[in-house]
């Protein structure tokens, strides 16, 4: 993917961790999905006070975009950390399960982006983050 596509995408993920709703842990996460159509989605985590009904970030993405009828997607990025200040110290990457909603709808060449900033990043792909992930009986 160019480097300008790459650091659009990380601007977008760095907006929407500002409605991060993160009360309870004070982490803010922000993902922007870019779909091949080149549409991007938004999506922060958004925490509930029964803590397993909190949803992340780039679940909230997939989810935002699936709903408006895409199922073709490139690349994600994610930024991640304390939400008390703007920047962040570490890549955050991506939990299992979010890994899992990614693998329903993403080869595996799907990029995931981690940044700390608009210009320090590493990216991997899916496969090299789900190896061997649970594909049912296809
Ligand atoms: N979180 C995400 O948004 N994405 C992940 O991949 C892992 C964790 C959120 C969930 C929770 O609101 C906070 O980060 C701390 O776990």
């Amino acid at each position: 993917m160019e480097q300008e596509k790459i650091r659009e995408l990380i601007r977008a993920a760095f907006a929407a961790r500002e409605n991060a709703y993160c009360e309870y842990s004070h982490f803010a996460v922000g993902a922007a999905l870019l779909a091949k159509d080149g549409e991007i989605y938004h999506g922060c985590n958004v925490e509930n006070i029964s803590y397993g009904a909190t949803i992340c970030a780039e679940r909230n993405a997939f989810f935002q975009a699936v709903a408006k009828g895409k199922r073709d997607f490139k690349a994600i990025a994610i930024v991640g950390g304390l939400s008390d200040g703007d920047a962040v110290a570490d890549y955050a990457y991506p939990c299992g399960m979010c890994l899992q909603v990614m693998s329903e709808f993403c080869k595996d060449d799907f990029l995931v982006i981690v940044a700390k900033s608009i210009g320090d990043y590493q990216s991997v792909t899916l496969k090299e983050l789900l190896p061997k992930g649970f594909a049912g009986i296809r």
